[in-house]
């Protein structure tokens, strides 16, 4: 392991995701495994402006694995986003005598840490934090399965409702641009039809779909939209459409917002968590910087943060022709 690395600094950035607490006490745990200093910095980039930071040792991550949100709180920072600001934040590092940095967080998170890099040649490791799985070079971001599970949850309770009054849910879900969580969360929870920024299902094919639901006997339906979709109605005015237009529907709409950002992290997430964890300090240790951790094929792996940044994660296509299947 190399020697350089005396002291690593922890933080999150971005929209929180459930187990950036379980990443922030597995980089803890891993420094103080190799005997390395660990200093928590609170509110991202902002709280390096700040010189907010914390030292933490493996007694003070106790009890938060299993605790959604994140201890080191998150903030957008104006001034990281100005070469002055960026300059103060090295000082700050510098003279906290911290080396290297592990950024738990998604695609916005990674680009401040190039930038920052590409001027101060300081060594970042990105471990990938979002619940919209939208990250190039992993199968899974940190929070991506706890999200499904929460919406899955809401939507078998939506559908009770949806079933005892014979109505039609829209229900909107999280993703920002990408529709990872409306298709796995929409297969998942046996949705009708699922609403997807990749896949422009068209007015038509909607309705068309609602009336061979209707034709095949169903009094009830979820349509789940993904909030980036294209289909250039949002959910209320797919509501009033469908009901001006399908007048046998009384529809409702549920947008779930936040509380998928929230709650208790899945046991996948905790364990992805923790081995991205040890596998971003380990890398540091070792010499490497500008890597994000990702899960490819069962196993951590390490992708150019550059590439990471600008690939593009891809829906999958085997899922959605299940999804097709499955509104038969
Ligand atoms: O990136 C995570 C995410 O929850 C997106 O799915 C959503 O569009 C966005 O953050 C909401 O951002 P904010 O918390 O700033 O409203």
């Amino acid at each position: 392991m190399s020697g350089n690395i005396k002291k690593i600094g922890v933080m999150t950035s971005g929209g929180d995701a459930p187990g950036m607490n379980a990443a922030i006490r597995s980089v803890v745990r891993t420094c103080a495994y190799h005997n390395i200093e660990c200093i928590g910095i609170y509110r991202g980039y902002e709280g390096i402006i700040e010189g907010d930071f914390k030292s933490m040792n493996a007694r003070s991550v106790k009890g938060i694995i299993n605790k959604g949100g994140t201890v080191l709180k998150s903030a957008r920072s104006k001034g990281f986003r100005t070469p002055e600001g960026r300059k103060v934040a090295y000082d700050q590092l510098i003279n906290a005598g911290i080396d290297a940095l592990v950024l738990i967080g998604g695609d916005g998170t990674f680009n401040g840490g190039l930038v920052f890099n590409k001027e101060f040649d300081f060594p970042i490791i990105g471990i990938p934090c979002t619940i919209d799985n939208d990250i190039y070079g992993t199968t899974h971001t940190i929070g991506f399965d706890t999200a499904l599970n929460t919406v899955v949850e809401c939507i078998d309770k939506i559908r009770d409702t949806a079933s005892s009054h014979n109505r039609l849910f829209f229900v909107e879900v999280m993703g920002r641009d990408v529709g990872h969580i409306a298709l796995n969360a929409g297969v998942g929870a046996g949705a009708e039809e699922i609403l997807i920024p990749e896949e422009n299902l068209g007015l038509d094919r909607l309705l068309d779909s609602l009336n061979k639901s209707k034709q095949s006997g169903k009094t009830s339906s979820i349509v789940v939209v993904a909030e980036g979709d294209k289909i250039g109605k949002n959910v209320f005015e797919l509501k009033d459409y469908v009901e001006a237009t399908l007048d046998e529907y009384d529809v409702r709409v549920s947008v779930l917002g936040h509380m998928q950002r929230g709650g208790p992290p899945s046991c996948f997430d905790r364990v992805l968590a923790s081995r991205m964890g040890v596998k971003a300090v380990e890398s540091l240790l070792e010499g490497k910087t500008n890597y994000m951790v990702g899960l490819i094929n069962e196993q951590m792996n390490l992708t150019p943060i550059e590439q990471a940044v600008k690939g593009k994660s891809k829906i999958d296509r085997e899922l959605l022709r299940v999804a097709d299947i499955m509104s038969t």
